[in-house]
């Protein structure tokens, strides 16, 4: 089972003047496994969106069907929330501003204990998620505000990590950091995926949705107004005005201006560029 998104709306600040309609009878799918991306411009309503996967945001209307519980206005209050929020883990947005405890290990241990895991298991998971982020345990009793922000965030990634959700929700999870560290975060997500997690992924960064990405959702003012591929989406760009295409699909395009036989569907890297490109030279030599 994975993630079924059916009708739902969702309004902030519901009584001010200044009210605002986030979610606007939203249905989607996300399928059990899958590699999805979130797009949308600024205020679209994504992180909105990915709130009511794991009832931090309960909409107003309509349901969020995840495995067997349905996050609905009538359900709010369930017992079963809580279950629900080991099933889906969700890194917010600069999750790196939300550490408090003293130490690297509390604070990645925080959330297990929250569920009722013992101190020592509980520590014993949070080294184990530790690890996997690429932190050794000259980490573990550190101050979290010591670390680099990118050291910070990899600590709030772990954080999540340790409490094994199947569903791993990302909101912008490289905004600010460089090219390699980006790289290497993206190869941990992409390693959580092929060991069976479902991979929701935010974000601005067209190159990443081109390049990892099985399926896009596309948000406008709190609609989805696309749904598909990367390249599907990167094939009907024009009808989109702010969609930023890819660097490696810019070139594939400017190649196939100069007369070069290119299929677009087939570049997600530079890698599969060089091999289009070897490809229609081959048939011309
Ligand atoms: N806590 C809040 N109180 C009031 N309005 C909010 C709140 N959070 C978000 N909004 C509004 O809801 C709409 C959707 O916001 P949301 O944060 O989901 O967008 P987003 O697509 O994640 O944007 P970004 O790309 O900037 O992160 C925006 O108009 C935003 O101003
Ligand atoms: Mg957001």
């Amino acid at each position: 089972m994975g993630i079924k998104v059916e009708n739902i709306f969702y309004t902030y600040q519901k009584k001010a003047s200044n009210s605002t309609l986030a979610l606007d009878n939203v249905s989607l799918n996300i399928e059990e496994n899958d590699f999805v991306a979130i797009i949308g411009e600024t205020g679209s309503g994504k992180s909105t969106l990915a709130q009511t996967f794991n009832a931090l945001i309960v909409p107003d209307q309509g349901q969020v069907q995840v495995n067997d519980f349905a996050v609905s206005y009538k359900n709010r209050k369930s017992k079963k929330v809580r279950n629900l929020r080991k099933q889906v883990g969700l890194v917010f947005q600069f999750p790196e501003y939300q550490l408090f405890e003293e130490t690297v290990e509390k604070d990645v241990a925080f959330g297990l204990k929250n569920f009722g895991e013992k101190n020592e298991e509980a520590i014993a998971a949070a080294h184990r998620a530790l690890r996997k982020v690429g932190l050794d345990e000259s980490y573990y009793k550190r101050p979290p505000f010591e670390l680099s922000g990118g050291e910070r965030r990899k600590v709030a990634i772990a954080g999540i990590l340790a409490i094994n959700p199947d569903i791993l929700v990302f909101d912008e999870p490289t905004v600010g950091f460089d090219p390699a560290s980006a790289k290497e975060l993206m190869s941990l997500i992409v390693n959580l995926h092929m060991s069976g997690k479902t991979i929701i992924v935010i974000t601005h960064d067209m190159d990443l949705v081109n390049e990892y990405a099985k399926k896009v959702f596309m948000l406008e003012k709190g609609k989805v107004i696309f749904e598909g591929t990367p390249s599907e989406l990167f094939n009907n760009a024009k009808q989109y005005d702010c969609l930023e295409i890819p660097m490696v699909i810019k070139l594939a395009l400017a190649l196939k201006e100069k007369g070069a036989d290119i299929d677009l569907n087939k570049i997600h890297t530079t890698d599969d560029l060089l091999e289009e490109i070897k490809r229609w030279r081959g048939k011309h030599e």
